[in-house]
């Protein structure tokens, strides 16, 4: 793993609050006949954002899940070998289901939720992110709801790390080589 420092701010604490609150805006706004709903939060990364989405939402019921994939091992790539692990006890049949991610990039991780979860027969299933970068795209896929597009740069901070550091970070950064 290379050596890297923070090289500068491209979302502060008050832009990623008010990114949520759209975000949360939309969801409220297409639920809002329905009385449950089952948050399916994907570790590590969108425990940030789903713990921040959830207390904005105004349907009845929220659930919160959490699973866990696995494609970048301590590495800033993608391996495209997505490995899935439930964790408690996820029901998704007859259920409204809405995954929530911290960050979409080659689609891979998310395309796979999508085969496992809709076989299960949800009541309704949707995917949420925080960032989407769709210039990385390599697999089609059409997200629900995205919280801001970004560039093709490897951010760090509100729950996205570089070899698990950096996550705790109330915004955003771009990291750069430290030489
Ligand atoms: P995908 O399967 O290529 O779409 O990868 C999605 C996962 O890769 C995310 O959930 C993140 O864990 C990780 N990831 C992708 N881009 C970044 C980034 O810029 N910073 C930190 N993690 C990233
Ligand atoms: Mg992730």
């Amino acid at each position: 793993m290379k050596n890297m420092k923070i090289k500068s701010v491209m979302f502060t604490e008050t832009e990623l609050n008010e990114i949520v609150n759209q975000v949360s805006d939309r969801i409220n706004q297409d639920y809002k006949d329905e009385d449950s709903v089952t948050i399916v939060c994907v570790l590590t990364g969108a425990v940030i954002f789903a713990s921040d989405l959830i207390r904005r939402l105004s349907i009845p019921n929220v659930k919160l899940n959490f699973i866990r994939t696995s494609s970048y091992g301590k590495s800033d790539v993608s391996s495209g070998n997505v490995k899935v692990f439930e964790l408690g006890n996820l029901e998704i049949t007859d259920n409204n289901i809405i995954v929530v991610e911290d960050i979409i990039d080659t689609g891979n991780t998310i395309k796979k939720l999508a085969e496992i979860f809709s076989s299960q027969n949800p009541k309704s299933l949707k995917f949420c992110t925080m960032f989407d970068k769709p210039s990385r795209r390599t697999v089609d896929f059409d997200v629900d709801y995205v919280g801001v597009e970004i560039p093709d740069e490897f951010i760090v901070g509100y729950g996205l790390d570089y070899g698990e550091i950096y996550r705790q970070l109330p915004y955003v950064a771009v990291l750069c080589e430290d030489n």
